[in-house]
């Protein structure tokens, strides 16, 4: 494939709402890191635009959560987010966020542009309203039973279990994440985006590449779960969708438009044109200081159709990322479209789902403050583990294993011995070599040189590395390299020039030049995953540290030329240790403090409950709780969840239907002692007549237990 004339390159916005974890570096972050240096590696023109994403009900939840204004939260966080990933060398042009005036300004004239080229519907509709917090219902704002897979704790944008999109009316049972509260319908209004009309092209553009009639990019080069995605929704078909909210926090509706006020865009409108003003203020920097640089600078990334847009984010952001904005993009016209979306999927921690809430993570602050000067180790363990087509899973001992045995066993330990035995045959000076020495296996008549057969298996490694990245295959271009280290460990070993420098000192320049050889394409191939170590690499053999100008291409043509990848005569340095060994003590460590921060964390949780509104003591009087023991239960026919419960309250016996089947077998019930809610109104439930409701606690993830009486008490006493 041929390489595009210029690269505009998104790791997609972090929330400002919480700290990062491994997930998200190896997510979003890794990836096109990784991607972005080896473009530059190639020489490719190429920007990489981050920021922190600020809006949204992500942040304001959060802020009502601690009693802070959003503007705290975003402050905490955009500032934590700027240094973990300075620290962890993510190498952005530009760093920037949604909150900044340039940002509301851009991404408020580009719904101007939108609104006056008609390509919204004005629509009225009635929305869930919280009269309590008196605050529309929105996204995160609302929550309720998932209505395709059952989950309790879906949002009303999404279900993070089954991960459909939903929209608020959509969930059973629904309340206000705000109160609590159980929500009212109110009119409102806004503007939709309305996406079946963007069907026809759409399709044609991600699932065959082809824009306005003319080939856009590979769709063969997508990966298949992010093409899977996007034809499932597709498959459904599109709809309208809303971009504007009723908020008070969010890029305001410009205030020339009528009904404008209130309104705030859609997050996920404001967002992704971030990626754009993060350019913008890359070229107004620019242009500050630079005389030939323009503030216009970013449109050559954005608006010339030579440029090519790829978004680096998680699973959970592709429909955004494929569909939603390359519409909005369309729309507005005069726009690049992505030619690729790399997406990654999740990855899990010691066996279980990362959680914020449930503090189970590890979190980037707290690894770069305890591991300093071993970023390299962790860029190195997510880019191996990264969840590239399929989620992946992060433990302690495996980025243990992955350190001692590849970082230190493999690639330390052959550059070491490359360079101590320079140091000691020829005093750290490459030495001159007569190409032409036949090695054993190789003296025929004819036949390339020895010298120049490595260098051709050497070429041939390079280029089926930069051919993995090229294509988005970021874990197998790392094994390639790790790969070469090991080759050159076994060339070695098969060489055994330490045997051979006595009698045959001339043979073991010939391989001592190839190690040198190996060890400099290693420095150059490993930048783009570990750029410190390639630094320390390039020290130790007196390079220049590679700046990301075409370093690795340069080299590829010295290769093919024959041209030597270090001259003779050039004086290396002393080796020192590249990773030195993790014992077992300090990763024990880490696991016992991720197990007790989790369960630190689940107290926390007990003492921050979502109350329900208030009631007053009448209310509670007119409950009448029971003692009463289960005497059989059975499953109700048909249903994974019911259990059908005959239950004796002492003066009388009854018939109670339970959603406990998932967390009880009714041979295990019988004699259990209960406490009924005995006046609740009869209820027929798949029909059977339930009168009374059992007490039931829930535990973590959906656990019931009975709220029992002491065994000694006799049935039908009261609770209260
Ligand atoms: N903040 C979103 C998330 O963390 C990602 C936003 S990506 C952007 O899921 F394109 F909208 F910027
Ligand atoms: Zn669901």
């Amino acid at each position: 494939m041929q390489y595009p004339k210029r690269y505009i390159v998104t790791s997609a916005l972090p929330y400002a709402n919480g700290p990062l974890h491994v997930g998200h570096l190896s997510g979003a972050y890794l990836p096109a890191d990784v991607y972005v240096r080896f473009l530059r590696l190639m020489g490719k023109e190429v920007l990489f635009v981050c920021g922190s994403d600020e809006h949204g009900a992500a942040i304001t939840l959060k802020a009502k959560k601690e009693g802070v204004n959003p503007g705290e939260i975003i402050e905490r966080y955009h500032s934590e987010f700027k240094s973990v990933f300075e620290k962890i060398g993510m190498s952005f042009d530009v760093y920037h966020r949604t909150s900044s005036e340039l940002h509301h300004q851009t991404s408020s004239d580009f719904f101007k542009k939108l609104y006056d080229e008609g390509q919204f519907i004005k629509k009225e509709s009635d929305q869930y309203f919280d009269s309590k917090a008196q605050q529309f219902l929105a996204d995160r704002y609302i929550k309720g039973e998932c209505p395709k897979c059952g989950h309790s704790e879906a949002y009303g944008d999404q279900c993070e279990s089954c991960g459909s999109s939903l929209s608020p009316t959509d969930l059973i049972n629904p309340i206000s994440t705000l109160s609590g509260e159980k929500p009212v319908l109110k009119k409102t209004t806004h503007w939709y985006l309305p996406l079946e009309n963007h069907e026809g092209w759409l399709k044609k553009y991600v699932l065959e590449g082809e824009l306005e009639g003319e080939e856009h990019h590979d769709p063969s080069s997508w990966k298949n779960h992010v093409i899977g995605q996007c034809k499932s929704w597709l498959d459904g078909g599109l709809e309208a969708r809303a971009m504007t909210r009723d908020l008070d926090w969010g890029v305001d509706v410009p205030a020339d438009i009528p009904g404008s006020e209130g309104k705030k865009l859609y997050v996920w409108l404001d967002a992704p044109i971030g990626y754009i003003s993060a350019t913008r203020q890359w070229a107004i920097d620019r242009a500050e200081k630079n005389a030939d640089a323009h503030e216009d600078d970013w449109k050559k990334y954005w608006q010339d159709q030579e440029s090519c847009l790829i978004h680096f984010i998680g699973k959970d952001n592709i429909v955004f990322h494929c569909l939603i904005f390359p519409v909005i993009l369309k729309a507005h016209g005069g726009y690049v479209l992505p030619s690729n979306v790399p997406a990654n999927q999740f990855m899990n921690l010691e066996g279980q789902k990362i959680s914020t809430s449930r503090n189970w993570a590890v979190w980037m602050k707290d690894y770069l403050d305890r591991w300093e000067g071993m970023e390299d180790s962790l860029r190195y363990y997510c880019v191996k583990n990264m969840p590239e087509q399929k989620d992946s899973e992060f433990t302690w001992k495996g980025f243990q294993d992955a350190h001692n045995n590849e970082l230190v066993n493999n690639l330390a330990n052959f550059v070491n011995r490359v360079l101590v035995l320079t140091n000691k045959y020829y005093e750290g000076r490459v030495p001159e070599i007569d190409e032409d020495i036949p090695l054993e296996g190789n003296d025929e008549f004819g036949m390339p040189s020895y010298h120049e057969t490595e260098l051709m298996d050497l070429f041939d490694r390079l280029d089926a590395f930069c051919e993995s990245l090229r294509s988005f295959e970021i874990r197998n271009a790392l094994r390639q390299v790790m790969e070469l280290s090991s080759y050159g460990n076994q060339f070695l070993q098969n060489h055994e020039p330490w045997k051979l420098q006595k009698e045959e000192p001339d043979t073991v320049k010939v391989i001592m030049n190839v190690g040198l050889q190996i060890v400099v394409a290693l420095s150059a191939a490993i930048y783009p995953f570990m750029p410190t170590t390639s630094d320390k690499m390039r020290k130790m053999l007196n390079l220049e540290p590679l700046k990301g100008e075409g370093e690795l291409l340069e080299l590829l043509n010295e290769i093919c030329e024959g041209t030597h990848l270090l001259p003779a005569g050039h004086q290396i340095e002393k080796p020192s240790h590249l990773f030195t060994r993790i014992d077992d003590e300090r990763i024990e460590k880490e696991v016992s403090r991720l197990r007790k921060g989790s369960e630190e964390s689940l107290l926390k949780v007990e003492k921050e409950p979502d109350l329900k509104s208030e009631i007053d003591f009448e209310t509670f009087g007119q409950l009448d709780l029971r003692t009463g023991t289960i005497l059989h239960a059975e499953k109700v026919t048909g249903t994974k969840k019911l259990l059908k419960l005959e239950v004796d309250l002492g003066f009388e016996k009854r018939t109670i239907v339970s959603g406990i089947a998932q967390c009880h077998r009714p041979e295990e019930l019988t004699g259990r002692k209960v406490t009924v809610l005995a006046n609740l109104a009869p209820k027929k439930l798949r029909g059977i007549l339930s009168n009374g409701m059992i007490l039931m606690a829930e535990g973590d993830n959906g656990a019931l237990e009975f709220v029992s009486p002491p065994e000694k008490f006799k049935n039908g006493q009261p609770v209260r």
